[in-house]
């Protein structure tokens, strides 16, 4: 069901409860370390300043256990300000009195982030006072933290029951390009999946046999297939326990599943380790697999030439390590080089793989959430986005 979004509402002399997702990296001295995530949500920002809204905004930021100054938004209002190129507000408090002034207090075009919902020990537990309260600070909610969407929390989900809820330009763009891998996409459709473990995406797994010509299989996860198929596999993370789940798998799929034909193995899990590339029959004990193989890497990039839709989700390798970073940087070239395809990465680990490529911008859609995504995609409702109003049909 579609869903109403900032577009259905005249904005002037209203003001906009926002729920961004910026959840960003930091490093001790806090400092942001990558500000995707805020860049994320300028586009739904200038949209609610340039039609009049008074604008406030609240996230979550880490898991705190209650207040801790670690974990406050305060750097995250002083780079917004840079982005948006006006000045952002901010207050130590997320409903408290100062909270309550500072936003009767905004204007049309301005705006205010509150500090860390999490900070409130009611936001995980979906409190319904403090949704009312959080629904005070505004007169209609906007949903843009897509990151979010799978948390049932105060900010996500309860105070949309108090207030009409509408999505985001973010939110709308994501359940667009993720729909679009669901529901109708162009063949012909290679989706890449990596990452270490098959449990957290078995079930994406089989949705995507639904609808997909070929899955490439790399990453920690093609260990367990390769397990599967009787290869001997070292000192490699394999899950021992996945192994029936993935014979079926091969099983049921077998033209559509391919799996590495040779690795790069190491000799211990480290960045300066041994390195070597051997076919996957030939896995020396003791060794590891740290990535996919140079004819993995030729075999893959056939199966992407011509592809109409390309879904990836989980690097191909320990692409932390440099050493061991080729197949997944080979991945990212090979997608930003495909001229007539539609490319959705999904987002944790393989954005941020993307993003260190510097490829980012030659990518059709980069998603903004990790686990959001995979839930998205193994068919879920989301709770963040159920919450929202439908669009008239
Ligand atoms: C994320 O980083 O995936 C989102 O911001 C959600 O964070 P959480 O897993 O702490 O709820």
């Amino acid at each position: 069901m579609r869903k109403r979004t900032i577009r259905d509402i005249d904005w002037p002399g209203k003001r906009a409860l926002v729920r961004v997702d910026f959840n960003v990296p930091m490093d001790a001295r806090g400092h942001i370390v990558d500000d995707t995530r805020i860049r994320a949500a300028l586009p739904t920002l200038q949209y609610l300043v340039e039609h009049g809204a008074a604008v406030v905004l609240m996230s979550h930021l880490g898991r705190p256990k209650g207040v801790d100054p670690r974990y406050s938004l305060r750097p995250v209002a002083h780079r917004l300000g840079e982005l948006l190129g006006r000045p952002v507000h901010f207050v130590e408090e997320l409903v408290g009195p100062q909270a309550q002034a500072a936003a009767q207090a905004l204007g049309p075009g301005e705006v205010l982030l509150l500090e860390n919902t999490r900070f409130d020990p009611r936001e995980t537990q979906n409190d319904p006072t403090l949704a009312q309260e959080l629904a005070r600070l505004g007169d209609v909610f906007v949903m843009d933290a897509f990151g979010s969407a799978h948390r049932a929390h105060a900010s996500t989900v309860g105070v949309a029951r108090h207030l009409p809820g509408v999505a985001g330009l973010l939110v709308e763009r994501e359940l667009e390009y993720l729909g679009r891998v669901l529901e109708n996409p162009e063949p012909p459709f290679v989706a890449i999946l990596g990452g270490a473990k098959i449990r957290d995406k078995i079930r994406v797994i089989h949705r995507l046999l639904e609808k997909v010509d070929t899955i490439l299989i790399g990453g920690g996860m093609a260990n367990t297939f390769l397990a599967a198929e009787g290869y001997a596999m070292g000192a490699s993370l394999v899950e021992e326990e996945a192994i029936p789940v993935a014979a079926r798998l091969m099983e049921q799929a077998p033209d559509v599943l391919r799996l590495p034909v040779d690795l790069v193995v190491a000799d211990a899990f480290a960045p300066d380790a041994n390195g070597k590339v051997v076919a996957v029959s030939q896995v020396p004990e003791g060794w590891m697999a740290l990535d996919i193989g140079p004819a993995t890497i030729a075999h893959y990039a056939n199966h992407l030439a011509g592809a109409h839709t390309v879904f990836w989700n989980g690097p191909m390798g320990v692409f932390e390590f440099p050493a061991f970073a080729k197949g997944t940087v080979a991945m990212a070239e090979i997608l930003a080089d495909l001229s007539d395809a539609t490319t959705i990465i999904g987002g944790g680990d393989s954005a941020a793989a993307v993003h260190q490529t510097g490829l980012a911008h030659r990518m059709t859609h980069i998603s903004t959430g990790g686990g959001a995504s995979l839930k998205f995609l193994e068919g879920k409702e989301l709770p963040g986005i159920a919450a929202l109003q439908d669009a008239e049909t």
